[in-house]
């Protein structure tokens, strides 16, 4: 396990996802106000980048733009069809102003 600074907070907008690749992993860093968080940027319903999607900041999900499906993004969990499967959630957070995610 190792931690990784992808950004600095002021890097990202409000509101919106974006996608960093990052030793192998594709991730999809989502801020919300002062939070961040991270789910891999694979849809699993057809390995899409949910990165591209819309963020629901107060339910916390993002859409897929794919075929609509929604994930919750803090567990991973997908809340409507057609994904069935999670995708993997990644702890992430702000330390001095940093985005850090903790890689597995
Ligand atoms: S690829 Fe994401 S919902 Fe189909």
């Amino acid at each position: 396990m190792s931690t990784v600074t992808v950004c600095q907070l002021d890097d990202l907008i409000d509101g919106e996802a974006r996608r960093f690749d990052v030793d192998g992993a594709r991730l999809c860093v989502v801020r919300i106000g002062d939070d961040v968080l991270c789910v891999a940027d694979r849809c699993s319903h057809e390995d899409f980048s949910l990165s591209e999607g819309e963020v629901f900041a107060d339910e916390r999900e993002i859409e897929c733009v794919r075929h609509g499906a929604i994930f919750d993004l803090t567990t991973g969990e997908p809340c409507s069809l057609p994904a069935t499967k999670p995708v993997a959630v990644y702890s992430a957070g702000v330390t001095d102003g940093r985005v850090e995610v903790e890689l597995r």
